[in-house]
């Protein structure tokens, strides 16, 4: 199966196979070709240049994209997209005046959803969360990360984590797949946290370990769910069977878990609301990926993560959406894009880089996928006609895309 796009008004993103990760001042650089070419063959990118170079091709597929831009697929690298109902209730409990942290403090949130989805079949489980990622594939995204940490029990944990690898097979997105165990303390636990992040390290860790069910192990470090502590030993324990650290910290509070991360050579730190100029200093020279989460926070009214502090220290950025049931219960990219640059003063094209190749990054296949490159995978969007790659954050909460092609495969609308 080949296809040849044609006519490309602008192809975005276009780089070196060894550029996996873009930082600080060359994030306010996004490398385009005008009126371009690009041939992919089965899953991969085989070639592209500008038209006046184009030689005939014999494609299967042939799309003119004459007017259109043509841009690696969004990479959403933080999602709860397993989940079992909603939390639409809790939303309308937030209208009328309570806070999220009231929520879960009278035992809502996310212990909501673990009571939900531990009464969920695995089947109906697999269905709902199926529906969710066709639905942000058609909004651009071709590769995913998924987290469990609504089950909070061994049996409910791996139920979730069973739906993801089967989401993996089934699906066309690429997948990646995160223990987010400590992610609440269980009821069954309430007076007894370290019994819980005990029963993380000695049963759950090794037993997922074994069968190879995540490629990363999270903890939600934050006050009243996990410390410095417990998300030592778990970033600990985890690395041990073979998964490697990612990390939700300073959503609300900043007391070290960046630099505990770092510490652990984490993929990723994700969040980073409340930033203390310690936490900008502990990521310099690391190769942990900050990731910003702009759609949690316009849903919970909180701070924007201070991208521009982030970037300007010559750090590198990536967006994820973070789609999940409590805080953000969306997994458009395209708002996260718009978002970034509305709210947290990014430029276009630091955003698009941070949406793709450093979210790539944070999932660790930046080599294979977030920018266009002969011998990457064909993770494609191609837009309606636009101006300028500038209208696709500009026009925020419309939707831009035409056509989306994850590995090689034309999405049917
Ligand atoms: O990333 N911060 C922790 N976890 C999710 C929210 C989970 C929920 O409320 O269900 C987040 O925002
Ligand atoms: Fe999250």
């Amino acid at each position: 199966m080949s296809i040849l796009i044609k006519n490309i008004k602008e192809l975005l993103q276009v780089r070196q196979t060894n550029v996996t990760i873009v930082k600080g001042e060359d994030m306010k650089t996004l490398p385009t070709l005008k009126n371009a070419y690009l041939i992919i063959e089965n899953d991969t990118i085989v070639e592209y240049g500008p038209m006046s170079a184009y030689t005939e091709y014999e494609a299967d597929e042939v799309i003119d994209a004459a007017g259109k831009m043509v841009l690696p697929a969004w990479c959403d690298s933080h999602t709860h997209i397993v989940y079992a109902g909603d939390r639409s209730q809790e939303f309308v409990d937030r209208i009328n005046g309570l806070t999220y942290e009231e929520i879960a403090e009278r035992g809502g949130g996310i212990l909501n959803s673990a009571e939900v989805l531990q009464n969920t079949s695995e089947e109906d489980l697999y269905e709902q969360s199926l529906k969710r990622l066709n639905n942000v594939m058609q909004l651009g995204t071709g590769a995913i990360e998924i987290k469990s940490g609504y089950g909070l029990t061994v049996e409910a944990e791996l139920k979730m984590l069973r739906v993801i690898k089967r989401l993996k097979k089934e699906s066309l997105a690429v997948i990646k797949t995160t223990l987010l165990a400590a992610h609440a303390v269980p009821k069954d636990y309430k007076d007894n946290k370290t019994g819980y992040v005990d029963l993380i390290v000695s049963e759950m860790i090794p037993e997922v370990g074994n069968a190879k069910l995540a490629d990363y192990v999270d903890v939600f470090c934050e006050k009243g769910y996990f410390n410095l502590e417990d998300t030592d030993r778990i970033l600990a324990a985890g690395k041990a069977h073979g998964m490697i650290p990612k990390i939700h910290v300073n959503q609300f509070n900043a007391f070290g878990g960046v630099a505990l991360a770092v510490k652990h050579k984490a993929r990723s730190v994700d969040h980073l609301e409340e930033m203390r100029p310690e936490d900008i200093e502990a990521l310099k020279g690391s190769g942990t990926m900050p990731v910003a989460l702009p759609s949690c926070s316009y849903f919970l009214s909180i701070p924007y993560s201070p991208a521009r502090q982030i970037i300007d220290a010559g750090l590198p950025l990536a967006l994820a959406t973070d789609y999940n049931p409590g805080s953000t219960p969306s997994g458009n990219m395209n708002f996260v894009v718009s978002t970034a640059c509305i709210k947290m003063k990014m430029t276009p094209e630091e955003a698009i880089n941070a949406a793709t190749i450093n979210g790539a990054y944070a999932m660790g296949i930046s080599n294979q996928y977030g920018s266009i490159c002969r011998g990457k995978k064909a993770n494609i969007i191609i837009t309606k006609e636009i101006p300028s790659y500038n209208n696709l954050p500009y026009a925020f909460g419309d939707n831009l895309i035409d056509t989306v092609i994850v590995r090689g495969k034309i999405l049917k609308k």
